[in-house]
């Protein structure tokens, strides 16, 4: 799919839309102009102005370091390029932890272009979700692995395998939803608890480590372009390798493959 089957900027009643008629949300990270012009030609819906801006471009190991002013930074970049697609924001780390603060931020991130923020984390922040979607902000909330709390989890790891865990997922996902939530990014858990929380909530999810069954994909864009250090993580496929028409190339391919449910695999999964 191109932009030129988009002929309309994209909505959230779009994605909601998408995911009625059973057809897969394609999301990548963004950070800068460029990448924002050529991600929304191709086709990608949903834009992600991602907090791993604090790994993939200024270098850290974390995203901890990432500030309101560093997403505001990347987020107006972004909108620049005036792209098709729907521009979702990272508020940073602990920049949402009381509400008022929650809102201050927010009216920072979507006064520098951001049409949704996104914020991490579980049943506490139901009540920030009720007052942001109350005052007219589209939120979505990631649940799994929350990588601002990776200090807490002692590393990159996958949750919800403790069947506790994954009981209590679905029950945060549950009342996310019902205090106003729009959408949901799932990261690395195992992909029946993701097919799970997906067959459970009306809202999209979109998927990220967490199986073939989520309304949607998202992937770090440098990750899937296998531009990133190290060696790849098991749900990361690189659309570059082989590929003859480019960068464009890749991420079309990446959208045709997230739309025909050819990626991810169940052994790009956990289990
Ligand atoms: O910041 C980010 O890029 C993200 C994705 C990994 C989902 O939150």
């Amino acid at each position: 799919m191109s932009s030129a089957s988009h002929s309309r900027r994209i909505t959230l009643s779009h994605l909601q839309k998408m995911k009625q008629r059973g057809e897969k949300i394609t999301c990548l990270t963004v950070y800068d102009a460029t990448f924002a012009r050529l991600l929304a030609d191709a086709g990608i819906e949903l834009l992600l102005v991602g907090d791993s801006s604090g790994m993939v471009v200024a270098g850290h190991s974390t995203t901890v370091p990432v500030t309101v002013k560093d997403m505001c930074y990347h987020t107006h970049n972004v909108c620049r390029a005036q792209p098709i697609s729907l521009i979702l924001s990272d508020l940073p780390f602990l920049s949402y932890t009381q509400t008022e603060q929650a809102l201050r931020n927010t009216a920072r991130l979507m006064q520098a272009g951001a049409e949704m923020i996104k914020i991490e984390g579980g049943m506490w922040l139901v009540p920030i979700v009720e007052q942001l979607s109350e005052k007219g902000v589209p939120v979505c909330v990631h649940l799994g692995l929350t990588p601002q709390s990776v200090h807490i989890f002692g590393g990159y790891k996958v949750q919800g395998r403790d069947p506790a865990k994954a009981t209590q997922m679905l029950a945060t996902a549950l009342a996310l939803e019902k205090a106003g939530a729009q959408l949901l990014v799932l990261e690395c858990i195992p992909y029946n608890l993701a097919q799970e929380i997906t067959q459970a909530v009306s809202i999209p999810t979109i998927g990220i480590g967490a199986g073939p069954y989520c309304d949607g994909q998202v992937l770090v864009t440098q990750d899937m372009l296998g531009l990133t250090a190290g060696k790849p993580l098991v749900f990361v496929k690189n659309f570059l390798d082989g590929q003859t028409a480019g960068v464009l190339g890749a991420v079309k391919e990446y959208i045709r493959q997230v739309k025909a449910s050819e990626f991810p695999t169940l052994e790009q999964s956990f289990a």
